[in-house]
């Protein structure tokens, strides 16, 4: 049966192996480079990105494969086709679809009618690929997830989501420290405490940053106004001040604490240049991370159909 990564929940059984694979490709990528060989990837893109589009295409060309990109104003969706005969043709000429979409509805659809696997490349609710390029930053220097502090500081928006359910999965301690009227959504609260029942993690929200941020291992932030929320930017400016990612929060984690963030950063604003300059600092590995992570997860989806 062909699989999909809508949701980071699609990976409840095989997040950490993924996250091994990851590992082992970026050690050893040879033994990989013919593993797509003729194959093609098709990337719907309704929003900009420069990491998820160039990790993916460049993943494809050295798996020994194709990267096509679309853009939904020259697809025929611009001009009204469905997404559902949009997935059934494109099921026809491709080996695997990823796609960035405001709705996550939509990649629900464009999932649903595909005959092959589709990779959710961000949406409003999650950012799945993300959160396993994350994890495995946080596993190379860490060894182990499982009983880590994990931070996330800011918006309870997508990248938030997957990565209180993906460390949940993981047994780590996952704090989301998010301002009232920002939390991350109680769908998505409830499923991750749920998983953190079975695999001995946990999951808070705490409001205070200094509070949330003591003895941290790993400090995340990513933007205030995601994409699609551009006309609440003052407002969201206004409400996460408090929440910046700075010299006083690091201080109060662990002495090795890595900090992280998913990129694009607005410095100044969620984190200022000391941080993701400094020593703590563990982005650039992320952003490299991506792309391993990206062949990771077409490997794993392409080849258990
Ligand atoms: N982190 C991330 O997904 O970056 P892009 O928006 O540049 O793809
Ligand atoms: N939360 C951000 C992530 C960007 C990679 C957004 O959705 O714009």
């Amino acid at each position: 049966m062909v699989r999909h990564l809508v949701s980071i929940m699609d990976m409840k059984n095989c997040l950490e192996e993924i996250i091994d694979f990851a590992i082992d490709i970026k050690t050893n990528p040879s033994k990989y480079k013919d593993s797509m060989d003729s194959c093609s990837l098709g990337m719907i893109f309704e929003k900009s990105s420069t990491r998820t589009r160039v990790s993916f295409e460049v993943a494809m060309t050295q798996l020994g494969g194709h990267a096509l990109f679309l853009s939904p104003k020259d697809l025929q969706i611009g001009r009204g086709e469905t997404i559902a005969d949009t997935a059934r043709v494109l099921s026809r000429y491709l080996d695997c679809i990823m796609y960035r979409a405001f709705d996550y509805k939509n990649v629900e659809e464009l999932a649903l009618h595909s005959e092959i696997p589709v990779i959710n490349g961000l949406d409003n609710r999650e950012h799945p690929c993300q959160i396993v390029a994350d994890l495995m930053t946080v596993k190379e220097r860490f060894t182990n997830l499982k009983g880590l502090k994990m931070v996330y500081v800011g918006d309870g928006n997508n990248v938030c989501h997957s990565l209180l359910l993906g460390g949940a999965m993981q047994g780590m301690n996952v704090v989301a420290n998010c301002p009232k009227n920002y939390h991350p959504w109680k769908e998505i609260v409830d499923k991750a405490t749920m998983l953190a029942e079975e695999t001995g993690g946990s999951v808070k929200i705490i409001e205070d940053p200094l509070e949330a941020c003591i003895d941290a291992d790993v400090i995340y932030t990513d933007v205030w106004v995601s994409m699609g929320d551009e006309k609440e930017e003052e407002e969201r400016e206004a409400a996460f001040m408090k929440y910046q990612v700075n010299e006083k929060l690091v201080e109060v984690a662990s002495n090795d604490c890595i900090v992280l963030h998913c990129l694009p950063a607005h410095r100044g604003m969620e984190i200022t240049d000391e941080v993701i300059d400094g020593k703590h600092s563990a982005a650039w590995d992320q952003a490299e991370n991506r792309m391993h992570a990206q062949k990771a997860i077409i490997l794993d989806l392409y080849k258990n159909e």
